[in-house]
């Protein structure tokens, strides 16, 4: 059998089993690591709908991610972004052209059409489209905008029908923005999940941002698992992270015009007393996956530069060298915080080369660092490597991994 057909094999039978759950840094009764459907299942179908979310769950994610933006009359729905022009068909609409416009987020200007100048009635006539280039588009223009509320109410309802726990991971997103223009979204967002009966301890739910004041204040709204994202702009040639702006530090930090705050990046959440300071007021940290196992530019065609080591005309991971593990991982969880690094893809030019494009052995290699989860664009490849991780970790002639 290929290994292609092999991994099919594997990916039906996530469809019709239920994977085994095993000691988890975050609950006892989760899967670990966890398998995060990032944005639904965003290398197959348009990001953040119901068939997208749907189908992570089949595919064998433990919990789906909602991106949430605020409508103009207070609704949450799953966007990765404010401006819904690169993620919907509202360019299409006639009817709305005369909205579009140029807005300030997080100190950059972005034109385009913006959630919070529609109502929720308006939202539901667009359709959500594919976002990253060389994803797939014949779904383009069929699936409507979700709300939380619907995303919630899918993750129930497979629940019930798959018989296992799925959970969602709502992620608030631009929330000083959010806050700067009448809409914040932590009170809506907690209101939306007591209604769900969710707003408690053992919920499946676990809640993440890149500002710290939002978690802070979700912190006290809910005794919800709160995680700290942490973002860069970018790797160096040595595997350094680069923190040019607007990713180079949380932006309530930089709003807060604080010198203290305006002295950090990214990076300082990562140090020994950010840690501290994190898990004062959440439970884990969402690092971009290079703050694990970073990568660099290195001449091994021995060219005599470092670039396009693998001679396909452009520069990017397939060209770079895996470094050696951060000791990240150990410093969080000495500080009983979880860890869910974003986000994992299976394209071959996203993958560093020592990996040989398959994302199997990414994944294998996160998980072998320890991380307690991911956030996958695609469930059904982590969802086989985390059972090969477990055979890998298992004695003997074990047929049923992790359990
Ligand atoms: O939330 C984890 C990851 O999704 C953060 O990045 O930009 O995809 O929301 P983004
Ligand atoms: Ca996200």
């Amino acid at each position: 059998m290929t290994l292609r057909k092999l991994l099919a094999a594997l990916v039906l039978a996530a469809a019709t089993l239920a994977p085994a759950a095993t000691a988890s840094a975050g609950q006892s009764h989760e899967n670990h690591p966890l398998i995060i459907g990032h944005r639904g299942a965003a290398g197959y179908l348009p990001d953040h709908t119901l068939a997208g979310y749907a189908l992570a769950i089949r595919m064998g994610a433990d919990y789906i991610e909602p991106d949430l933006v605020a409508t103009k009359d207070g609704h949450l729905i799953a966007r990765h972004e404010p401006d819904i022009s690169g993620t919907t068909n509202v360019a299409d609409h006639p009817e709305f052209a005369d909205r579009k416009r140029t807005e300030t987020i997080d100190g950059a200007e972005v034109t385009g059409w913006f959630a919070s100048d529609f109502t929720l009635k308006e939202i539901k006539t667009l359709r959500a489209i594919q976002p990253l280039a060389g994803r797939p588009t014949q779904f383009n223009g069929r699936f409507k905008i979700p709300t939380l509320e619907e995303v919630i109410a899918l993750a129930k309802r497979y629940s019930k029908r798959y018989h296992r726990r799925i959970g969602i991971y709502p992620e608030t997103k631009h929330p000083t923005y959010h806050r700067s223009i009448g809409l914040p979204l932590e009170k809506r967002l907690v209101r939306i999940l007591d209604n769900a009966g969710w707003n408690r301890k053992g919920a499946p739910v676990i809640i993440q941002s890149f500002e710290p004041g939002s978690l802070k204040r979700l912190n006290k709204l809910t005794p919800l698992r709160l995680v700290q994202l942490i973002d860069a702009n970018d790797v160096n040639p040595d595997g350094s992270l680069d923190y040019t702006a607007p990713y180079d530090r949380p932006y309530d930090w930089t709003a807060s015009g604080k010198p203290k705050l305006l002295a950090r990046t990214f990076g300082y959440l990562t140090t020994d007393a950010g840690l501290d300071e994190v898990a004062s007021y959440a439970d884990g940290i969402g690092p971009w996956k290079p703050y694990i196992i970073s990568s660099a530019l290195v001449d091994t065609n021995g060219d005599g530069t470092a670039g396009d080591e693998n001679g396909d005309g452009a520069v990017n991971e397939a060209d770079r060298t895996l470094l050696e593990p951060t000791d990240l991982v150990s410093r969080a969880h000495a500080r009983g915080l979880i860890v869910h690094p974003y986000t994992f893809r299976n394209e071959g030019f996203r993958l560093v080369s020592d990996y040989e494009g398959n994302p199997i052995n990414e994944y294998l290699r996160f998980f072998e660092a320890g991380v307690d989860g991911l956030f996958s664009d695609f469930a059904d490849t982590a969802f086989v490597a985390r059972d090969l991780f477990w055979l890998e970790s298992s004695p003997g002639e074990e047929v049923e991994p992790g359990s």
